[in-house]
């Protein structure tokens, strides 16, 4: 392989928000992290160069957004996605989770009910609640080990008025990557019932082999006017400390109240670092990325297996995009602090406690597979002992 995957960077007093909680997190410094969703791995050569020449420059005074900026997000979705985005389109936004919350606000009234499908990402509760806003919790349906939408729920809280879907694509954390047809008919209705959608698609490159990810928004002209969508090369790229991200937003209308939302909180314009990273990964880090999908892909059947082997009882769901797994543990019959002791106490490991992705979360735990296999391993190890002590008592 090109790059090595299994190169242990250590990252303990870079002020790591993954590496150097441990203490004031989980009580132990010690603790093995697998939790928060970056990387252990460095960025694509091309980004370190680019951000080391930036750097050199020695002055960090404000910045422009320029052409090949723009181009190079243009160029990448049109290449790896097969969309094709225009540049009046886009707007920059410091993180994905702002531009969720920006959404809701200026597509939503005080009040109005917002759809999600739980177990996901937690801070889907947070731009909701902390607007103001009702949630319309849509559970999952886990069948067969795979997640899948329940259109019926889904229906009724349209019918019943609910005005914004948070859609997560791919899921995070149950790990689906949504194929066409379930899109298309998780749209059909929101047409059917005015429900607009804000579509998260932070994950859209961390798909493997058959699956593709598909953009909400290029499925049709009517799924792209009643849309927003939220990315970034953050996750794909392990640059999520740059805090650089954009949406794409088609219709015209609904960009303006975006835009001006961003420009009375004065939080639209891009960083010194943010643009020169982007440029360079999605101009060159392509390959890089591959060999990480690949890498990723040789943990998931690794983490699997070492489950299957050494925790039976204990069932992960293969993800078909993220680096995350989600391992049902139910088997154990512990409730979310007695988890959270097995892990951090007993194990030395953390990986996320499920409850905080809500209804259907309890009992899960996810785990960042994107780290050296070593690490990986090690991590599986501590928590199978104390599975087996656990178990055993
Ligand atoms: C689904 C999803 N959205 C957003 C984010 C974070 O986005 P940002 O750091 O750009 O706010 C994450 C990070 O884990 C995520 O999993």
């Amino acid at each position: 392989m090109k790059f090595n995957m299994d190169e242990q960077v250590s990252r303990r007093g870079t002020l790591s928000f993954k590496w150097d909680q441990g203490e004031a997190l989980f009580g132990d410094s010690e603790v093995l992290p697998l939790w928060v969703a970056d990387m252990d791995f460095k960025c694509p050569p091309a980004v370190i160069e680019a951000l080391t020449e930036r750097a050199k420059q020695g002055i960090y005074g404000y910045t422009i957004r320029s052409r090949e900026y723009v181009d190079a997000i243009i160029g990448w979705f049109q290449k790896r996605h097969g969309w094709s985005i225009a540049p009046s389109w886009l707007t920059d936004s410091p993180g994905v989770v702002p531009s969720l919350s920006i959404a809701v606000e200026v597509l939503t009234e005080p009040g109005d009910e917002v759809i999600l499908q739980s177990p996901v990402y937690n801070p889907f509760y947070n731009v909701i609640v902390k607007n103001g806003r009702k949630l319309a919790e849509s559970p999952l349906l886990l069948k067969n080990g795979r997640y899948e939408m329940d259109y019926e729920k889904l229906e009724m809280f349209m019918k019943n008025g609910a005005k914004l879907l948070l859609l997560c694509n791919p899921h995070n954390p149950g790990g689906r990557v949504w194929t066409k047809e379930e899109l298309q008919r998780l749209g059909a209705l929101c047409i059917k019932y005015g429900v607009k959608v804000v579509s998260d698609e932070i994950h859209c490159d961390l798909v493997f082999h058959q699956n593709r990810h598909i953009p909400f928004a290029s499925i049709s002209q009517q799924f792209a006017d009643i849309t927003v969508t939220c990315l970034a090369p953050s996750k794909t790229f392990n640059i999520p400390g740059l805090q650089t991200s954009f949406t794409v937003i088609s219709n015209p209308e609904l960009r303006r109240k975006f835009v001006n939302r961003m420009e009375t909180l004065a939080i639209g314009e891009v960083n010194f670092f943010g643009p020169v990273a982007t440029i360079a990964a999605y101009q060159e880090g392509a390959e890089w990325l591959d060999s990480v999908l690949e890498y990723v892909h040789g943990n998931v059947e690794f983490a699997i297996a070492y489950f299957s082997e050494h925790m039976p009882q204990l069932k992960p769901v293969r993800p078909e995009g993220t680096y995350l797994l989600w391992v049902d543990c139910r088997a154990l019959g512990l409730g979310s602090n007695e988890m959270k002791q097995l892990m951090y106490q007993e194990a030395k490991i953390a990986f996320t406690e499920g409850s905080i992705y809500g209804t259907g979360g309890e009992g899960f735990l996810r785990i960042n597979l994107a780290c050296p296999r070593q690490l990986l391993a090690e991590a599986l190890s501590r928590f199978s002992s104390a599975v087996a002590a656990k178990l055993g008592s």
